[in-house]
């Protein structure tokens, strides 16, 4: 096939080249959007009276037909058109005639590319937000059907205080909250039109470019030609909004698995979503978890990837930049594909109630509140501290809990125990004491679960 910038070559590419240069196997998910680009781009040539009106609207026609037919998949993209730009104008051409050939007028594919690469960016963060709030739904959810889950909480891995299970998802919900303001600052970041930057010097034709911005809902336009076709900010700023998002989802999938061994048994996955061994009968793995775990790896590639592309290249466009795209379509994928198994994992996995609460029993996690009663009654925190340091070195002697020893064992170490200590150390009052904001009681727990569902809202409607 003959190059569209065949012109000033002698001979035709060598097929090795061919290949390495073209990208048209993986840009070709950008049709959409160089088709968007390319009507609004048509439309302001047209009023401008750049080309004629007629031919602007043959155009926009052409294209209408085209997007048509690729999306009833009578269009295969053959390898032979160097990138879905070229092909797009070729198959145009074909179609149109000579209107086809004008398109390109006032434009390059470097402002081009840097359009459609932003037009898909701010799709894909709409798609991916919906995601991380579908996941926030269950997270609430579940919340409110454990606010008195006692389960315990650990420092080191090891039990340090009781919390509640729905406290717990609560943590992530806010994780997931902060990654949302991250996608949204990036869509905010992103959000100037380049076209027009033309090649790298914009262009002497009379172009419209806020005309062309507001067909395609940008806020702004570029404002430096140079930096218009050159600034990859945004993937940049993407992929490490996923990457923090993946590393989040991580801790929560690192969480599950814990969970889901028989050292702790506190949860069950659903059979739909656990995998068997080829040998052993008796496992039930939590795959999904490990595979959103070791594919936060792909999406931190993708971002050390742009990172390493794009340090070295001077202004303005250099085909480098094609490899954003790879990196780029990758996290997004990537992180989609996690949250679509995750969230219905999660949804469907039961809990083992009497599991964590008999792991809540152990470990003296009300070693602190015990210390706080004597607080309470008058002693130094420090001596407390000490006091209660010296009742958990026996309960360790006799295999019990603090809850075994009897008032006199209490009392040899302090005469300020009383029959009330039971109640202040059982691990509901414990939980239920903790109301400040942020704790684990369930009345403050509703009120977390409602600051993120007001949230959710907000984004919603936004
Ligand atoms: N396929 C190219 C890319 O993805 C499009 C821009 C090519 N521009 C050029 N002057 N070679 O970056």
């Amino acid at each position: 096939m003959a190059k569209l910038w065949a012109g000033r070559f002698g001979k035709e590419t060598d097929l090795e080249v061919n290949d390495f240069n073209s990208s048209i196997s993986f840009d070709c998910r950008l049709y959409k959007e160089d088709i968007t680009g390319s009507m609004a781009h048509a439309a302001m040539l047209g009023k401008q009276g750049i080309i004629a009106e007629e031919e602007a609207d043959k155009i926009i026609e052409g294209l209408k037909g085209i997007l048509k037919e690729i999306e009833a998949g009578k269009i295969q993209f053959s390898a032979e058109y160097e990138d879905i730009h070229m092909a797009m104008e070729q198959i145009l051409t074909e179609r149109i005639g000579v209107a086809g050939k004008r398109l390109h007028t006032a434009r390059s594919r470097n402002d081009q590319v840097a359009l459609d690469m932003r037009l898909y960016v701010k799709k894909e963060i709409g798609e991916i937000k919906k995601l991380v709030i579908g996941f926030m739904e269950e997270l609430c959810d579940s919340s409110k059907k454990n606010l008195d889950t006692v389960m315990p909480g650990y420092t080191h891995l090891q039990r340090a205080q009781p919390v509640t299970f729905g406290h717990y998802m609560m943590a992530y919900a806010n994780m997931m909250k902060r990654d949302v303001i991250r996608l949204d600052n990036c869509l905010e970041g992103m959000d100037d039109m380049p076209l027009g930057s033309g090649a790298l010097a914009s262009t002497t034709y009379p172009i419209d470019r806020d005309f062309v911005r507001e067909q395609l809902g940008f806020a702004r336009v570029t404002d430096n030609s140079l930096d218009g076709v050159s600034d990859r900010d945004y993937c940049v700023e993407l992929c490490s909004a996923l990457s923090i998002l993946m590393m989040h989802l991580s801790r929560f999938s690192e969480e599950i698995i814990a969970w889901c061994s028989w050292e702790f048994k506190f949860v069950e996955l659903d059979d739909a979503f656990s995998t068997g061994s080829s040998i052993m009968p008796q496992k039930k793995n939590p795959d999904v978890c490990e595979l959103v775990r070791g594919k936060t790896g792909r999406v931190y590639g993708s971002l050390f990837t742009l990172l390493t592309v794009l340090k070295g290249i001077p202004l303005a466009y250099n085909k480098d930049m094609q490899e954003d795209k790879e990196a780029v379509f990758d996290a997004i994928d990537t992180v989609k594909q996690c949250l679509r198994v995750l969230t219905p994992m999660f949804a469907t996995m039961e809990l083992c109630r009497e599991n964590m609460k008999k792991a809540a029993l152990k470990g003296f996690i009300n070693a602190t509140d015990c210390a706080d009663y004597l607080t309470k009654k008058g002693m130094p925190f420090r001596d407390a501290y000490k006091t209660v340091g010296q009742l958990v070195a026996e309960c360790v002697k006799q295999d019990k809990s603090l809850m075994d020893l009897t008032l006199d064992e209490y009392r040899e170490h302090s005469g300020l125990f009383d029959e009330d200590i039971y109640d202040a150390i059982d691990l509901k009052t414990c939980v239920r004491g903790r109301n400040v904001t942020g704790g684990p009681s369930p009345e403050e727990v509703s009120r977390q679960i409602a600051v993120i569902e007001r949230f959710i809202v907000t984004v919603q409607t936004a």
